[in-house]
This record gives C-alpha cells, sequence and structure tokens, in this order.
C-alpha cells in the first residue's frame, strides 16, 4: 500500500488554518496536530464551516440562562463541557487507572432487558441509556462509574510476555435509587478523523460485504438501527457497535447524550420522569443548537483529514497482517460516493482498514449490552487508520471499546471469536513477525 493512495485526496489545508500549537521541528502529520488537518480542496465556504465547526468542538458549554446565549445550555445532567474534553486532539479517550479515577473521555451506556421504541435498546427507567455522572448546581448527578482493573499476563509459546488488564465496572453513588437488571456498556470516545469518509461509503457496499464469504468463518453483519433523520430503520456504521446510522445524528446524539442539549434532531432534554430537578431546571434557548451549529460541527468532524499512512520499512509487516488474517475483518480497501469534496481529484477508494460491519469478538469483550442487531459479543471492525499516532495525539490514548488495552499488542491478545483464528496465528508468529506486523498496523 503506497502513501500516495490516500494523499491522493487527503492532503491538508494551508498552515494558516492550523492551531498555533504546532510542534517545532515535528510535521503537521505527526505530534499532537497529528488528526486536526483539514483535508485538502475544501473551497471558501467549507473553510468557513471547518473553522467555525473547530470553535463548536472546543467551546466549552455553559450552564442556561447565561450571557452567551449561542453556547448555553449544558445539562442539566451530562458527562462533559466540551467534544473535546473526551476526543482531545479529535483522537481517542481513555479509561481511569482504577475506581478512584473519574471517567474523563469515556461513558458507560445503559439499558433493561428488552426493546426500546425503535427495537433498539431499552432505557433504564430511572436513568435513560447514559449514565450521566454530573448535573448542573442543583441537579445530582447520576453517580460514579468506576472501573477498577484485574491484572493478568499472557505468555508467547516463544516464552515473550505480555501484561493484560480487564475491567470490571461498579456504579456507585447512585442519586436515582437502585439500579435493577440494569445492562451497561463502557465505552471510551474513538477518534472523530476521517469520519465524514465513512459517511460516504454507501450502504449497498456494506451490504454486499456483508453477504461476503471470508476464511476463518468470518462473517461480517451490517447493524441495522434507527434514523433520527428521517424516522426509519437505516444501516448502522458509527460508535463501537455501529449502532448509530450517519455523522449528523452521530453528533446530534453526542450533543444530547453527553452534554445535555437538544438540537432539532433530539428537541427532549435527557431527564428521566423520577428526574425532576432536572426536568425542572431552565432550558434557555429551545432546541438548545440552532441548526448551524449542528451543521457547522459534523462538518468539522466529517472534514478532518486522516494522517498520511508510513511506507512500511519492510514487506513483513503487511504480509503477516494478511496472512494472519486481520485483513479479513480489517479491509484495506473501502469505496466512497463523492461527499464533502472527498473524491474531488477522482479518487473514490479509501483506506481505512475496517468492512464497517459488527464481528462476534468472543466472551472475554462482551458487554452484556445488545445495541439494536448488535449482540453482546458483537463490536464493529475498527478502522486503523491512523491509529499508531494515537498516544503522540494523547499520552493515555486507549484501545478497544473500554479501553483496556494499553497498546496495538494488547489490543490483538484480546480479539476472540471470529477473530481467534487471526489471534492463533499472531501469536504463533516469531517476535521478529510479530513485531513487524504491529509497525505495519501503526503506520496506517
Ligand atoms: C463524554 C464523552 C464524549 C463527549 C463529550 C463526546 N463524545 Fe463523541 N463519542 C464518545 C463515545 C464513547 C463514542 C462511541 C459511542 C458508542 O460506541 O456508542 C463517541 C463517538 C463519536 C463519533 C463516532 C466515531 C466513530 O468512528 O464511530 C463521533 C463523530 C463523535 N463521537 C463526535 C463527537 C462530537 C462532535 C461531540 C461534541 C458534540 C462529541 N463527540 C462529544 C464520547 C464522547
Ligand atoms: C473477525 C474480525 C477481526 C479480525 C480477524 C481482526 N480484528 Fe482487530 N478488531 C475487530 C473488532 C470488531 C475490533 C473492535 C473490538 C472492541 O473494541 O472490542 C477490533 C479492534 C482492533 C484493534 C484496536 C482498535 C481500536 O480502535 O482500539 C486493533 C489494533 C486490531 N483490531 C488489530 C487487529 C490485528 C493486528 C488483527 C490480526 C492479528 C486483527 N485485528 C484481526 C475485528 C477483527
Amino acid at each position: 500500500m503506497k502513501p500516495s493512495h490516500r494523499l491522493g485526496f487527503v492532503l491538508r489545508l494551508s498552515i494558516a488554518l492550523l492551531p498555533a500549537a504546532a510542534v517545532a521541528g515535528v510535521p503537521a502529520e505527526r505530534g499532537p496536530e497529528a488528526y486536526s488537518q483539514a483535508v485538502d480542496g475544501l473551497d471558501a465556504a467549507q473553510s468557513a464551516a471547518f473553522l467555525r465547526g473547530r470553535a463548536l468542538f472546543h467551546q466549552v458549554w455553559v450552564v442556561a440562562p447565561s450571557l452567551e446565549h449561542e453556547v448555553e445550555g449544558l445539562g442539566p445532567l451530562y458527562n462533559a463541557f466540551s467534544c473535546s474534553a473526551c476526543h482531545p486532539g479529535n483522537g481517542r479517550g481513555h479509561a481511569p487507572d482504577g475506581p478512584g479515577e473519574r471517567m474523563r473521555s469515556m461513558l458507560v451506556r445503559l439499558s433493561v432487558p428488552g426493546h426500546g421504541p425503535h427495537g433498539g435498546p431499552r432505557p433504564s427507567a430511572a436513568y435513560g441509556d447514559q449514565f450521566n455522572e454530573q448535573g448542573i448546581p442543583g441537579v445530582p448527578g447520576e453517580g460514579r462509574a468506576r472501573l477498577s482493573w484485574q491484572p493478568d499476563v499472557f505468555r508467547y509459546p516463544d516464552g515473550s510476555l505480555c501484561a493484560l488488564r480487564r475491567p470490571r465496572l461498579q456504579l456507585t453513588e447512585l442519586a436515582y435509587g437502585p439500579m435493577r437488571k440494569v445492562q451497561t456498556s463502557a465505552r471510551i470516545a474513538p477518534a472523530v478523523y476521517g469520519t465524514g469518509l465513512l459517511d460516504a461509503v454507501p450502504d449497498a457496499e456494506l451490504l454486499t460485504l456483508a453477504r461476503r464469504q471470508r476464511p476463518d468463518h468470518v462473517r461480517g453483519r451490517v447493524n441495522l438501527v434507527w434514523n433520527a433523520g428521517n424516522a426509519q430503520m437505516a444501516v448502522g456504521r458509527f460508535g463501537w457497535k455501529a449502532n448509530v446510522p450517519h455523522l449528523t445524528q452521530q453528533v446530534a446524539a453526542a450533543f444530547l447524550g453527553d452534554m445535555g442539549i437538544t438540537s432539532g434532531m433530539f428537541p427532549q432534554r435527557n431527564c428521566t420522569s423520577v428526574q425532576q430537578a432536572c426536568r425542572q431546571a431552565p432550558a434557555g434557548r429551545v432546541p438548545q443548537l440552532d441548526p448551524k451549529q449542528l451543521a457547522d460541527t459534523a462538518a468539522y468532524v466529517a472534514t478532518l483529514a486522516v494522517p498520511p499512512a508510513s511506507v512500511p520499512s519492510d514487506a513483513r509487516g503487511e504480509a503477516a497482517f494478511t496472512q494472519a488474517g486481520c485483513a479479513n475483518c480489517h479491509l484495506p480497501e473501502l469505496h466512497v460516493a463523492d461527499r464533502h469534496g472527498a473524491s474531488a481529484g477522482g479518487e473514490s477508494v479509501i483506506h481505512p482498514y475496517t468492512d464497517l460491519l459488527l464481528h462476534d469478538m468472543g466472551a472475554a469483550l462482551a458487554d452484556g449490552r445488545p445495541d439494536f442487531r448488535a449482540g453482546s459479543r458483537a463490536w464493529r471492525t475498527a478502522p486503523l487508520w491512523g491509529i499508531g499516532l494515537a498516544r503522540e495525539v494523547d499520552g493515555r490514548a486507549g484501545f478497544l471499546h473500554d479501553g483496556r488495552a494499553r497498546s496495538l499488542e494488547e489490543a490483538v491478545l484480546w480479539h476472540g471469536g471470529e477473530a481467534q483464528a487471526a489471534r492463533q496465528r499472531f501469536v504463533r508468529l516469531s517476535r521478529a513477525d510479530r513485531l513487524a506486523l504491529l509497525d505495519f498496523v501503526a503506520g496506517r
């Protein structure tokens, strides 16, 4: 895979757009700003939307009523003040180191057994479908989500060791009564660059891939989820379980679920019937987000460039990746329809290293919380493009849906289910080949 494939259309806007913090001597496509560049070829209107969206992404939202009318509406219940709190540098979040540390870039989805209105998860009557740890003054936050870790060590056939940690989640200090039969799913924030391209992959491509026979009994499935934009079911593609169909809905859902900010798409505040103080808190503007703010924020994430892939130092890594069967799910190529000017150069192939489909990943990764068609063990193949820069952008960035993995190697060792055969081949590689494979992944 030559980097020029991706450079064909994902180039950078001029330096003038870069945040001032670009580090001297570090090219913009590496280092802390690696995920903060705009795709090339934006026209003046798109560049302006990118800048407005960038400001909104970093905006610290305030409690209503406020003099800062345009950015009021935080809460009453929420997880974070800003998008970038959870997606630092447009990258991924991390899990707390222990039960005493708060979740800063991570959240817990909730449900009770059964189905919700559109066949999705059924929210808890008292707590809703997401655990909001924070409340504005006068509104009690829902409680504390605490992660603790059970250490484990994996020993390779060649004797090398890798330390692993298995999460245990507890919800404590519950402010709205006990939770019965609750299903939880703790998820770190994934990175947001490249999502405009993932949004532009036609449904038809995903449906075709889902029918494709693959080695190792690998079979991808589409999630079918609720499209709040047109009130119909749609193919899911965003979120760790592909539980959201389109980028605009993902962003609107984040505004509401993570920050408590209503929009035309989600006009109801996220207060349950027992959360009286939440229901009575002043709302300020209704809805709190205007359509342009939603569109600008979505346009910003949609036009964040994927950092260029690096040329592998030797061909072994790519060969090992393919031969181990990683590429059965982490597909090197998908096609995109023209969108956001992304395929302006006539280029319509992207290299995200995902099929955007759900796979059974085994019991060790199961969360016990079905999400539309995604069962407890099912996860969307995570895109691998740009992943090697995660810790340059944020030193604590985590891997896998709950951030249990601290390295790419740990992430691979947790693979099971349909990925068990690939994991076994990985484990049996010589140490040099294993490192070459991981190096190849880090360079995508
Ligand atoms: C409290 C932390 C938190 C905040 C705040 C937050 N996010 Fe997220 N974001 C997440 C998590 C967790 C997911 C994965 C959700 C899932 O799997 O259901 C996610 C997923 C996403 C995705 C989908 C990425 C993918 O590849 O599937 C996008 C895009 C996104 N967020 C954008 C935003 C925007 C824009 C904002 C601000 C309006 C925002 N997020 C605020 C935690 C957060
Ligand atoms: C059966 C499909 C499948 C195969 C085969 C597979 N993966 Fe994955 N991979 C996934 C899924 C699904 C996830 C997300 C799992 C989760 O978050 O719990 C994932 C996650 C990852 C991650 C972490 C990504 C992130 O964003 O945190 C890495 C790294 C990774 N895979 C590398 C590999 C490598 C290397 C191989 C081959 C040895 C491989 N995978 C084989 C499906 C697969």
